[in-house]
């Protein structure tokens, strides 16, 4: 069976919450059990820098969004579970695409954009502020994708234009040196809701409105306590439409006890209650994982040893030879070495069937089409070379209709090898052109 490979990352900037959560630790660690998928799923550190120069809180976010990822289920025999910054060939493809990546393209990054944007809204010169890690931003993602051959990318809507850019970097890095990429393709999952916060935006560390994933049992009720309501007394009616409480329970809840809430609301159940039923809900789901992650976070050392663990085994088996192939693609390469690429040139065209014209004693003009040693077909003698060209040439546009008074398959041969040998001809000729 045919596998998808599936990649996506997390940079290591912040505490998991539960909208990460429901948007993305959930789905993801589901679509990694499903049969015919292969996943790849990594810690962003570089990615990281980016946007943090706090050393201490990229150590604790990686290790806490590693010991998430692995108390929600994550199966690291199963899926390629590893830590960017543990795979040096990613950072050395990085450079390899920034040197096929038009710097229009990255100009017109939205990230980047919105950097512009502000500042001149500011009235501060474009690039205030800016660094040259924001703006290359997608190239390193365009490694990370492009590295591991990924054919999907789930991430959110916001990041679709980075998997676009990696596409275009894999395609011209294939143009200029040949077919090493796959070309990746972004999955926006429209079902995953996107979690509102305590004060009803979006759930986002930008908006500091957001619930630990793993706060302990007394701080989420706290914080379940504290998500904003409207002031509609007890027994009043409440709507469900806008309301983050809501909202959240329908994440956590089955579908009948999100029926059973929307009728509670419509028979005006308090927000204290409705709060309390909340936090039972969410905690029920998310109890036994504050148990496992409790436990991991407990140990770094041995989380430390999975990554380490898990990176070595990808570098054996796709980084560094991939990286070699593609250094040997752009000539990094041994000064004694023929150029491979011209030498795979060479045996494909050997490898081609032939038209080989020849004048027998009688002084006529035959051809053979050959592959190999194997004569496909044969000719009876023309009377000039220009004749034996000519019906050449129309075997060669219109295919082979069948043995007739000039032409006779040859002893191994049929109509179907023929008309083979011919498309093979045709293929190599429009790869050339
Ligand atoms: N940029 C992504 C984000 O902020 C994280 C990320 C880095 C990523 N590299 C990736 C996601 C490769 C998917 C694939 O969400």
């Amino acid at each position: 069976m045919s596998t998808t490979r599936f990649l996506t990352g997390i940079t290591t900037t912040g505490t998991p919450h539960l909208g990460n959560f429901v948007g993305s630790i959930r789905p993801s660690v589901q679509a990694s059990l499903r049969p015919g998928v292969q996943s790849f799923y990594f810690l962003a550190d570089y990615h990281a820098l980016i946007k943090c120069e706090d050393p201490v809180r990229i150590q604790r976010s990686t290790l806490e969004i590693a010991a998430s990822w692995l108390a929600a289920g994550l199966d690291p025999e199963r899926v390629m579970f590893y830590r960017q910054s543990d795979i040096p060939e990613i950072p050395e493809l990085t450079w390899l695409l920034t040197c096929v990546t038009g710097k229009g393209l990255l100009n017109r990054a939205h990230a980047y954009k919105a950097a512009q944007d502000k500042n001149a809204a500011a009235g501060r010169e474009p690039d205030d502020g800016v660094t040259a890690g924001l703006f290359m931003y997608p190239v390193l993602m365009g490694a990370d994708i492009l590295m591991f051959k990924a054919h999907k990318v789930p991430v959110g809507r916001d990041q679709v234009q980075h998997i676009e850019m990696a596409r275009d970097m894999g395609a011209s890095f294939n143009h200029l040196y040949g077919e090493h990429f796959v070309l990746p393709e972004a999955v926006i999952d429209d079902n995953v809701a996107t979690l509102p916060g305590l004060d009803g935006r979006k759930m986002s560390k930008s908006y500091d409105n957001t619930i630990p994933l793993f706060a302990p049992r007394e701080q989420l009720k706290k914080l379940i306590f504290s998500i904003v309501t409207d002031s509609r007394a007890p027994g009043e009616r409440k709507e469900t439409e806008g309301s983050a409480l809501f909202q959240l329970y329908q994440a956590f809840a089955s579908a009948g006890e999100t029926q059973a809430m929307r009728a509670a609301y419509a028979d005006g159940i308090g927000w204290g209650d409705a709060k309390q039923r909340l936090f039972e809900r969410v905690d029920a789901e998310v109890a036994p994982l504050r148990e496992k992650y409790q436990a991991l976070v407990a140990h770094p050392q041995r989380i430390e040893q999975q990554l380490r663990d898990g990176a070595q085994a990808l570098r054996a088996q796709y980084a560094t030879p991939f990286l070699r192939e593609l250094r040997t693609a752009v000539g990094l390469r041994d000064l004694g070495a023929r150029d491979p690429g011209r030498a795979a040139a060479k045996q494909a065209h050997a490898a081609l069937p032939a038209f080989k014209q020849y004048r027998e004693a009688d002084g006529r003009f035959h051809f053979k089409l050959v592959d190999g040693e194997r004569v496909l077909l044969q000719s009876r003698g023309f009377e000039s070379p220009k004749d034996a060209g000519q019906r050449i040439a129309a075997l060669r546009r219109d295919g082979f209709a069948g043995a007739d008074a000039e032409l006779t398959l040859g002893p191994e041969a049929d109509n179907a090898a023929v008309q083979a040998a011919l498309d093979a001809l045709r293929a190599a000729e429009e790869t050339k052109a």
